[in-house]
């Protein structure tokens, strides 16, 4: 065994499940390891997750990984699900509620009302976020407002409120450090990212104590060293690097300059791309940071679409199809989709667009439509809404993006990123490693130890150019004709 080679585990803590790869200094993954997570939704628009579940199935991929005893551990990386909302007893460490997921919904209305009651601007100025019950500022009120124990121990000063990576952090450290990284923080709409530190003008206005916040650090600190007993590694293992996972993402494709964008395909979608210093959007996107290090702050513009590859799953089952590749390949057998427009606003519609109450709509049906137009119009409907952001995106900066990086489950559907790169006209790469968060957290985990991983490799290349123009032109038009459409019904 080569004791004297530094590895990085890297675990990417995310909703639906928690991963762990162990990454030598070539990007080579070693190990890898998997563990499922469950979701509650105990009323309508409610999601939760169990704090102690989160924290075991992290216990659980790190054992998988140590009994491999592949070589010398030189430290952790954490990516994770973002937004997510911990609260718990400083003391103890015992949480106080399940961690409420990012999907909830259940301060919508008191997200609502402050928009009424004009808020969003000055939200958006400091935050680079629009109000939303997504962040976890709302949701931090929530707690307050309905959840005593919460409230006796901030007059004490032991609540201690987090997203995940700080959760976790707390549990690796047996409660010795309470920290969270930029990128994390700036997604807790509670943070000036402007000045690096907690509004106590937004606390105020969310009704939240900014004595149970953390502290706020550059994403590759040295955040801390594990503590003996609390997972199977060796005490002492310094965590390296904690960063949101969409972040995680762009740094793992090896983006470090703006004009490329890197694209998730998962549940929903998630676009990120560098700006030349801190952008505010006026095309509905996220303001962001994307990480911070020895270099300073990245910036970052971000949309998040609810419903991306979601929409394929849906439409599979609702054709009676045997799942998502089935309706990939019905969907090829046609050249095009017949007219028909699925805009699949299933919850909603995101990012650029933002109806919260927009309803899903299948249009431009006649006699002549059979299921593979429905497929086809499916399958568009994923590259579409990823235009739009695109767009969005161009407008933001100003300038014409190069192309687009893929990754996450869909990104492996070869027909879905040849449509991609003729709907965008740009050219779509795709990596050949599926875990491209963790990694992208262990390249940087590596910079903090002074070591340069190597530029990650893009293996497919999807050029556009098997559409004609005027097709792509009138398919764009129709969509938004489409969208209109569904925006107008949902306001
Ligand atoms: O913003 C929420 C996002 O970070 C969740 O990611 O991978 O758990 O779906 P994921």
């Amino acid at each position: 065994m080569a004791q004297d080679i530094p590895l990085i585990l890297a675990i990417d803590q995310g909703t639906t499940n928690t991963k762990a790869v162990l990454v030598d200094a070539a990007g080579k993954v070693l190990a890898k390891a998997s563990a499922p997570l469950a979701s509650s939704y105990p009323r309508p628009g409610w999601a939760e997750q169990s704090a102690d579940a989160i924290w075991a199935s992290v216990q659980s991929v790190i054992a998988d990984i140590v009994s491999g005893d592949h070589g010398f551990i030189a430290g952790i990386a954490i990516s994770n699900q973002r937004e997510t909302l911990v609260v718990w007893d400083a003391e103890t460490g015992e949480p106080l509620a399940p961690a409420i997921l990012w999907q909830c919904r259940r301060t919508a209305k008191d997200c609502h009302a402050l928009i009424d009651a004009g808020q969003d601007a000055a939200v958006a100025d400091i935050t680079g976020l629009s109000i939303n019950a997504l962040f976890p500022a709302s949701k931090l009120g929530w707690v307050m407002g309905n959840i005593a124990l919460a409230r006796d121990l901030a007059e004490k000063g032991g609540l201690r409120a987090g997203t995940v990576d700080t959760w976790l952090l707390f549990k690796l450290t047996a409660g010795h450090v309470f920290a969270t990284d930029h990128s994390n923080a700036s997604r807790t709409m509670l943070f000036d990212t402007a000045k690096l530190e907690w509004s106590t003008h937004l606390c105020n206005l969310f009704k939240v104590p900014v004595s149970a916040l953390p502290q706020a650090l550059p994403s590759n600190s040295r955040f801390g060293k594990t503590a003996a007993g609390t997972t199977a590694l060796s005490a002492d293992t310094p965590i390296l690097t904690m960063i949101g996972d969409s972040h995680a993402a762009l740094y793992g494709h090896g983006v470090r300059a703006p004009g490329l964008v890197k694209a998730t395909y998962g549940t929903g979608s998630s676009l990120m791309t560098l700006t030349e210093g801190r952008v505010l959007s006026r095309h509905g996107l996220s303001s962001t940071i994307a990480w911070s290090d020895e270099r300073g702050v990245a910036y970052a513009l971000e949309g998040n679409i609810t419903v991306s590859a979601q929409a394929i799953a849906f439409a599979a089952t609702l054709l009676g199809l045997d799942g998502p590749r089935a309706l990939s390949d019905l969907a090829q057998s046609v050249s095009d989709s017949g007219e028909v427009v699925f805009v699949p606003a299933l919850a909603g519609l995101g990012a650029p667009h933002w109806t919260d109450d927009a309803t899903g709509t299948i249009s431009g049906m006649t006699h002549a439509t059979t299921p593979a137009h429905i497929a086809r119009a499916t399958m568009e409907a994923v590259t579409l809404q990823i235009a739009d952001v695109f767009n969005a995106m161009q407008q933001d900066i100003g300038m014409a993006l190069s192309g687009l990086m893929a990754d996450g489950g869909a990104s492996t559907n070869d027909f879905l990123m040849q449509l991609q790169a003729d709907v965008l006209n740009r050219p779509v790469l795709r990596g050949d490693q599926p875990e491209v968060g963790a990694l992208g957290a262990a390249a940087m985990a590596f910079r903090a130890l002074g070591i340069t991983a190597p530029q990650p490799s893009h293996a497919r290349h999807f050029e556009p150019g098997t559409m004609q123009a005027n097709a792509r032109i009138t398919l764009l038009a129709r969509w938004h004709e489409a969208v209109t459409r569904v925006k107008s019904q949902g306001q």
